[in-house]
């Protein structure tokens, strides 16, 4: 695993050599986002060592690096999910190879079902914490020493610096940002009425298929990390309405430019923290 993640790194940097500062990884219907990019280099999942491809619609699989406003980034537009059928190992290698590359901090971003009843569609929330109920983890097996510890720390998994400034961004914008605990279920289905009320009681706000795996990995490899929600339906059974993967891109997509701004001035803010 340690040398894949050398060979597909090294393959990227024979295309883009200078070392990206920070991560991001966009979730269903957000991969607009790289507009914002300046100069962006495109490198599609499949012409990198090691990548596999993402089999899910509305998440495109290309690697892009470029600038926004003087902050090298790497951007996975296209992530990978366990319901797809992958081990948890190659979900979480594109974060490894951004790691390789060596950025210093990793904003993850999902799509997610509001559990939450103050939440709505459309709102923006600030990952404060998380629940794994994937049933597995991306660091079962071998430790690989290289990357990090046995049992790493949990207790900051989504960095207190990078939330506040996620929130300082929204506020100078203008932008209403919430806060609420994602939990992630391993999918595909979407949840039960039954299973909403029970990751109510435990204390979620918000529910998707993704993050945790990621988080996890990056926070095993000592990166910074923190995650934006995008609300694009209210979780099964607070309405009456029924869930599809169509509405939840269409829902993301209306947030699509307040998201990117949102996005733009936060990682403007975190090149100047160290
Ligand atoms: N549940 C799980 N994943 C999701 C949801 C949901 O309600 N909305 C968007 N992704």
């Amino acid at each position: 695993m340690f040398e894949k993640l050398g060979t597909a790194a090294k393959h990227i940097q024979s295309i883009y050599p200078t070392t990206p500062k920070v991560g991001i990884v966009l979730g269903s219907g957000l991969g607009a986002f790289i507009d914002s990019i300046s100069d962006p280099t495109i490198i599609p999942y499949s012409e990198i060592p090691f990548f596999r491809n993402t089999t899910v619609e509305g998440h495109e699989g290309r690697l892009i690096l470029g600038k926004i406003d003087n902050v090298e980034v790497a951007v996975l537009q296209g992530r990978l999910h366990g319901y797809e059928g992958l081990p948890m190992d190659e979900v979480v290698f594109p974060v490894r190879v951004l790691a390789t590359l060596g950025i210093e901090s990793l904003i993850l971003t999902n799509a997610a079902g509001g559990i939450n009843t103050s939440f709505i569609p459309g709102d923006l929330v600030v990952i404060e914490d998380h629940i794994n109920m994937l049933g597995t983890n991306p660091l079962v097996g071998p430790n690989i020493s290289e990357l990090g510890p046995r049992f790493p720390d949990m207790t900051r998994a989504y960095n207190v610096d990078l939330k506040n400034i996620l929130r300082d961004s929204a506020d100078e914008l203008k932008i209403n940002i919430k806060s609420g605990i994602y939990c992630a279920l391993l999918g595909p289905t979407y949840e039960t009425p039954a299973e909403i009320k029970m990751l109510r009681a435990i204390g979620a706000d918000m529910v998707g298929m993704s993050t945790v795996p990621e988080s996890i990995a990056a926070n095993h490899l000592g990166l910074k990390v923190c995650g934006v929600s995008c609300i694009t339906n209210m979780a099964a059974g607070i309405n009456d309405e029924k869930l599809t993967h169509d509405d939840v891109k269409i829902q993301a997509l209306k947030v699509m430019e307040l998201f990117s701004t949102l996005l733009s001035k936060a990682i403007t803010k975190m090149n100047q923290i160290d």
